[in-house]
C-alpha cells in the first residue's frame, strides 16, 4: 500500500525515522511538516511497515524529489517504480507540469529507474558530491506513459482476458462462457469448470491479444482475480497469471473479484467517490462503502444466501433452464404482484437474508402442485421480484443517507436486472443522488472489470509474487 503520510501518522514516521537512519539521523520529519508547507512523504508499507518512501516538495507547478530510498532487501520487487508511478500520478493528477531531481551520476540503478520513467538530465553539477558529480534530471508531464493492464477471471464459469489502457479505455476482451455446457446440469459444476478452464484458457489470451494488436511486451502488468469463487476454477486462472507474469517479467497484481464487479463502473463512467456500492450477484449481496479508489468498507452482508443465488433457486422450482435470474427479471416484466411473500430481514441493519423467501416460493410452489393447481409464472417472477427490489432498495438508500453519500453504483450479475435498475433510477432521481450501473455485458463476470480494477490495485502499490494462491473464500479490503 502506498500513503501520502501526514503529521499525525507518528507510528509511521518514527518507523520511516528508524528504517533509514542515514537519511534521518540528524533530520526530524515532524519538524519538517511543520516548518515546510511544501514537504510530502510517500510511504510504501507491506503489513503497516516502512519498506521504502519519496520525500519531495510539492510547489505551486513543480514537483521536487529530495529522497527516494527503498530498503535493500525490498530492491528489485517493483516497489521503487510503483512510488515513483505514484508520484508521477499524483503529479499529473494536480496538473502540475513537471518533477525534478538530483542524483549521484554513480547511481547506475536510480539513473535507469528514472530514465525509463521518461525522466531526461538537464544539467551536471560538477563536482556536487565531493568529487562524484550530481545530475538534475527532469520529467515533462505531457508525456506520462499509458499503463495497460492485462485483467484474468475465472472465478466461477466464464474464462476471460481483457486488456484495459489506464483503468478506463477497454481495448479488447474475450469471454468464454460455460453456460451450455452447465445448461444440462441445472448448476455450475466445479469439477467440469475448472477442466472447461484449461481447456480454453490459451485461446481465450491469444485472441485477447489478437483483438489487441498488442503483444506480452506492450502489456504493463498482470491483474488476475485470486478469489473468492471456485478454487479449482480460481487456480487456472492463477497460474495463467503467475506463468505470464514470470516468462514476461511483469508485476502481477491480485484482484478481488467484487472490487473487480465494482470497477465494472469504471468503465461506463469514472467513479466518483465517496460512493456506496450495492454487490448483487450469484455469491454476494453486500453494501460497500468507498472513500476512495480501492478502498473498501462493508457495511453488512448477506446472512444466508445470496441474491443472484436465490433468483437461480427459484428458477429451478419453477422449471426454467440456469441460470433463472435473467429469465425470471423477464417473465416479472409481464406479470402481476399477486402472490402474497414475507419482506426478509425487515430491519434497520444493512445485512440482508434470502433463505426464508426462497423457502417461501419454494413452499408456495409445492403447495400448490399438491393442490393440483398451476403456478402462473409471470405473477410469480414478479411478486418475488418486488419482494427483492423493496428489500434491496430499502437498505441501500437508508445507507446512502445515514452516510450522506450522493454516489450509488450497482455491481454484480444481479445488477443486470432491469427491474432492479428502473427502480433504483427513479429512486435516486427523486433523492438528487448520481447514480451508475455496469453495462449489461459488463454486470456477470469478465475479465474488464478485474483490468479496471487492476489499474487502481496497481497504483495503489498492491502486488503479489509467484507464491500467490487463490482463495475461495478472501476479504474484500
Ligand atoms: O456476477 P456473476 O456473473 O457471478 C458471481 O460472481 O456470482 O452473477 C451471476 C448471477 C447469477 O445468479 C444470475 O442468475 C444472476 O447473476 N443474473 C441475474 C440477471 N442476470 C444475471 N439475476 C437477475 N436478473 C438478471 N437480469
Ligand atoms: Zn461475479
Amino acid at each position: 500500500m502506498i500513503i501520502n503520510i501526514t503529521n499525525k501518522d507518528l507510528e509511521i514516521i518514527k518507523d520511516l525515522e528508524e528504517k533509514f537512519p542515514d537519511v534521518f539521523l540528524k533530520f526530524d520529519i515532524t519538524h519538517d511538516f511543520q516548518n515546510n508547507p511544501y514537504t510530502r512523504y510517500l510511504v510504501y508499507l507491506i503489513d503497516s511497515k516502512v519498506v521504502g518512501f519519496i520525500n519531495y516538495n510539492d510547489i505551486y507547478d513543480r514537483v521536487e524529489i529530495i529522497n527516494f530510498n527503498v530498503l535493500e532487501f525490498f530492491q528489485n520487487k517493483h516497489i521503487g517504480s510503483s512510488l515513483l508511478q505514484r508520484l508521477i500520478e499524483l503529479t499529473k493528477k494536480n496538473n502540475m507540469k513537471n518533477i525534478t531531481l538530483e542524483v549521484r551520476s554513480d547511481n547506475e540503478k536510480a539513473i535507469y529507474l528514472y530514465k525509463k520513467y521518461g525522466f531526461k538530465s538537464v544539467s551536471i553539477r560538477k563536482n556536487y558530491y565531493n568529487d562524484i558529480d550530481g545530475i538534475l534530471m527532469e520529467k515533462e508531464l505531457m508525456d506520462v506513459k499509458d499503463i495497460y493492464i492485462l485483467g484474468i477471471e475465472s472465478s466461477c464459469d466464464e474464462t476471460s482476458f481483457s486488456i484495459v489502457k489506464n483503468g478506463v479505455v477497454e481495448i479488447s476482451t474475450v469471454i468464454s462462457s460455460q453456460i451450455d455446457i452447465h445448461k444440462q446440469y441445472g448448476g455450475v459444476v466445479p469439477e467440469i469448470a475448472s477442466r472447461a478452464h484449461i481447456k480454453n484458457i490459451t485461446f481465450v489470451i491469444e485472441e485477447c491479444l489478437e483483438k489487441a494488436n498488442m503483444t506480452m511486451d506492450e502489456i504493463t502488468a498482470i491483474a488476475v482475480a485470486n478469489g473468492p469463487g471456485l478454487i479449482g476454477s480460481l487456480l487456472v486462472g492463477v497460474e495463467a497469471a503467475k506463468t505470464l507474469a514470470f516468462i514476461y517479467n511483469k508485476p502481477l497484481i491480485p484482484v478481488h473479484h467484487i472490487a473487480g464487479h465494482i470497477y465494472a463502473n469504471n468503465l461506463v463512467k469514472r467513479l466518483e467517490f465517496p460512493l456506496i456500492s450495492l454487490v448483487i450477484s450469484g455469491g454476494h449481496t453486500e453494501l460497500i462503502y468507498m472513500e476512495k479508489d480501492y478502498s473498501f468498507e462493508k457495511l453488512g452482508g448477506t446472512l444466508d444466501d445470496a441474491v443472484g443465488e436465490c433468483y437461480d433457486k427459484v428458477g429451478r422450482v419453477i422449471d426454467v433452464p440456469y441460470p433463472g435470474g435473467p429469465i425470471i427479471d423477464r417473465l416479472a416484466y409481464d406479470g402481476k404482484p399477486t402472490y402474497e411473500l414475507p419482506i426478509p430481514l425487515n430491519d434497520n441493519s444493512y445485512n440482508f437474508s434470502f433463505s426464508g423467501l426462497k423457502s417461501a416460493v419454494i413452499n408456495l410452489v409445492h403447495n400448490k402442485e399438491q393442490r393440483g393447481n398451476e403456478i402462473n409464472k409471470e405473477n410469480l417472477a414478479c411478486s418475488f421480484q418486488n419482494v427483492v427490489i423493496e428489500t434491496l432498495t430499502k437498505k441501500t438508500m437508508k445507507a446512502l443517507k445515514e452516510y450522506n453519500v450522493k454516489n450509488l453504483i450497482l455491481a454484480g450479475g444481479v445488477a443486470a436486472n432491469k427491474g432492479i435498475r428502473n427502480r433504483f433510477q427513479k429512486l435516486c432521481e427523486e433523492e438528487n443522488i448520481n447514480y451508475t450501473f455496469p453495462s449489461i455485458k459488463y454486470a456477470t463476470d469478465n475479465a474488464a472489470m478485474i483490468a479496471s480494477a487492476g489499474y487502481y490495485a496497481y497504483l495503489d502499490g498492491r502486488r503479489a509474487d509467484l507464491s500467490l494462491n487463490s482463495t475461495s473464500s478472501l476479504e474484500l479490503k
